[in-house]
């Protein structure tokens, strides 16, 4: 019987830690970011992954108490053994599995299962192991983005990723001459933004890999709020700072929305009405109230 987990909390910022650095994980946990992913996959070179997987279990029983901030662990793709042993993880409760590769739902779903054992063998919380699959990475993956939609009651996320899906494709580059994604990857995106939107779970954007670009970080985070991302991938502490400040309504964002939500509130039957000479109509009255739900989150 499938149990029905208690909503997880949102978050804006994901910060990859490799799970076999004793430095980076000791300094996770004052980054502000509002989830680690501990990194089995491809920050560990594969003679460390053995090592990666105790580190990455005994990091997560050293914290039983999450506070605000989760704690995710990216596994190997699930075709390979590798995987299997990495989750070995689930003992420490981690409060989700980052699953890369994936082909399509039915990888999440094969994951579900192997976690309903799991989590019954290690006395962990039934369902408390979320799944977020990074699901743009395969070229099967790009045409199964409409399979996610009920597919687990696991699935919290769903972010994508440009560098893999290259390799698979035989790109040389992603990138085109004006440094903007080539179409093939924009569509990977857009595809990933209403997947995770179809599937009502939090669309996560990619990284931005030139960690020390940092009004480059802004302007992609911005842009990525923009078009519907709730949240984004840091790499490195230092980017953390802006994502969340880029996923968080500013005070001029709230105060319209209120604004909005008040003249549709004192416009009792009307479905559009004029503020500021502008037309606003139900989309724009959404709009506004997840604006207001979103400050309420991410309160203090
Ligand atoms: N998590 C936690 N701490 C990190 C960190 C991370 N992702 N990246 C860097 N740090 C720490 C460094 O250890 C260093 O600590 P110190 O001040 O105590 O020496 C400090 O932050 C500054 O780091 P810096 O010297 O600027 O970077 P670096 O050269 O050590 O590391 C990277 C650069 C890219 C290798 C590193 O940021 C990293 O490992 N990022 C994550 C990579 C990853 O997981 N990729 C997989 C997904 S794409
Ligand atoms: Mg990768």
């Amino acid at each position: 019987m499938k149990h029905a987990p208690s909503p997880i909390r949102p978050v804006r910022s994901m910060l990859f830690v490799p799970a076999d650095s004793e430095k980076k994980l000791a300094k996770g946990v004052d980054t502000g970011a509002d989830a680690l992913i501990l990194d089995l996959e491809d920050a560990v070179a594969p003679s460390r992954t053995h090592i990666a997987r105790e580190m990455a279990l005994a990091y997560l029983r050293s914290r039983p108490d999450r506070g605000k901030q989760q704690l995710w662990v990216r596994i190997n793709p699930l075709d390979t053994e590798a995987a299997l042993l990495d989750l070995v993880v689930a003992a420490g409760a981690p409060d989700g599995i980052v699953l890369p590769k994936v082909r399509s739902a039915a990888d999440v779903v094969k994951l579900s299962n192997y976690l309903d054992a799991l989590e019954v063998r290690e006395g962990v919380a039934k369902g408390s192991i979320r799944i977020a699959p990074v699901a743009t990475e395969t070229p099967q993956a790009l045409f199964t983005l409409g399979s996610y939609e009920g597919c687990s009651p696991r699935l919290a996320a769903i972010t994508w990723g440009a560098e893999d899906i290259a390799a698979a494709l035989g790109a040389s580059t992603n990138r085109g001459p004006d440094g903007e994604y080539e179409p093939v990857y924009q569509l990977a995106c857009s595809l990933c933004l209403a997947a995770a939107h179809a599937a009502a779970v939090q669309p996560i954007d990619t990284i931005w890999g030139d960690f020390k670009d940092d009004a480059g970080l802004l302007r992609d985070a911005q842009r990525a709020r923009q078009r519907g991302f709730t949240g984004k991938i840091a790499i490195h502490p230092g980017q953390v700072a802006t994502i969340n400040a880029a996923f968080t309504p500013s005070a001029e964002e709230l105060a319209h929305a209120r604004r909005v939500v008040e003249v549709f509130e004192s416009n009792p039957g009307l479905g559009t009405v004029g503020l500021d000479g502008k037309m606003l109509d139900m989309p724009h009255l959404k709009q506004a109230q997840r604006i207001l739900q979103l400050a309420q989150r991410f309160a203090a």
